[in-house]
């Protein structure tokens, strides 16, 4: 039997190691990479990294060019957490289990600190893209992917849509639409990233594109349930606070019940669209439950 808490440990572990070796590698940081650093090494799920490298595996191949890329998305998460968190966006105070941010350093540090990781992930990618044995136009594939995961026509565009909907209903398609911009391209991507550098053929991208579609849209239905009836200590975040907001969230449309079925259905749509993949996709097919089963 695959065991998912084993295998995310190791990988936790790596992510941990590469991204603490991009960053920390003056004994006298600055302020901005001290707040970079803070966001980034506060003790994420990694589930992003992790299902770019799992997605890799899957193809057969995993090797450290791919966990440079890993890490890269992992700070584009970071950074777009941090400004998530602001007072102008959803203005959290904790996140990861400790002070956002802008409350422990300041509102113009925070801002600073997630441009710096955003334009930090595609330093590093473009670096990586010279060193790595991988052909250059797969690198380049990558590198535009991520970008447009990360920006207007993906994440950036979903949280301009999360903002615009706080204390205005939207309808199940219009919800569907914003959750897999502001959460699903990067998930997508994440998987599409792994796949690509590892030499994914059409029909293996395609099936992993449909695997990640669903996950990411499950992990967001999640994210929403756990904001209603999950542990605010266990996750590192407060709770309660998509109905103080009035959020446009699948629980506040549809309720608790069946959006935890619309997860479900989601993921095992997620788990058919690879069940013809070998058992190196095993990973996969148990982070797949994860996105759903997870309590933090
Ligand atoms: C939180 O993402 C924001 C969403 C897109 C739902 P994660 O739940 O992956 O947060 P960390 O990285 O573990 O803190
Ligand atoms: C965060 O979404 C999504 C991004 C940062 C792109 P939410 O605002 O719903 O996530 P949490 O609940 O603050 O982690
Ligand atoms: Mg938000
Ligand atoms: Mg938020």
């Amino acid at each position: 039997m695959f065991d998912l808490s084993a295998y995310m440990t190791e990988k936790r572990s790596r992510i941990d190691h590469h991204l603490t070796e991009r960053l920390e590698n003056s004994p006298a940081p600055t302020l901005l990479t001290r707040a970079m650093t803070y966001s980034l090494m506060a003790g994420g799920k990694r589930i992003r990294p992790i299902l770019c490298l799992a997605s890799a595996e899957a193809v057969g191949r995993g090797d450290t060019g791919i966990l440079t890329a890993a890490c890269a998305i992992e700070m584009i998460h970071t950074y777009s957490l941090i400004h998530d968190d602001l007072p102008a966006m959803d203005d959290d105070a904790l996140r990861r289990g400790k002070p956002t941010c802008h409350t422990a350093f300041d509102e113009a540090t925070a801002i600073l600190a997630g441009d710096a990781l955003l334009t930090l992930a595609f330093e590093v990618l473009a670096h990586t893209a010279q060193s790595a044995g991988i052909a250059p136009d797969r690198w380049l594939r990558v590198i535009g992917g991520v970008a447009r995961a990360a920006g207007r026509s993906g994440m950036i565009e979903g949280q301009m849509q999360d903002m615009a909907a706080e204390g205005n209903p939207l309808d199940l398609d219009r919800l569907e639409r914003m959750h897999a911009l502001k959460t699903g391209a990067l998930i997508e991507v994440s998987v599409f990233t792994g796949a690509l550098l590892a030499g994914a053929d059409e029909w293996q991208t395609d099936r992993l594109g449909r695997y990640a579609r669903n996950i990411g849209l499950a992990f967001q239905v999640c994210d929403d349930l756990l904001n209603v009836y999950g542990d605010s200590e266990q996750m590192g975040k407060a709770t309660g606070t998509d109905h103080e907001r009035g959020k446009a969230t699948y629980p506040a449309l549809m309720g608790l019940g069946p959006s935890r079925r619309l997860a479900e259905d989601l993921v095992h749509e997620s788990l058919k669209a690879i069940e013809e993949f070998d058992n190196r996709s095993d990973p996969l097919r148990a982070i797949a439950r994860y996105t759903i089963d997870r309590t933090r």
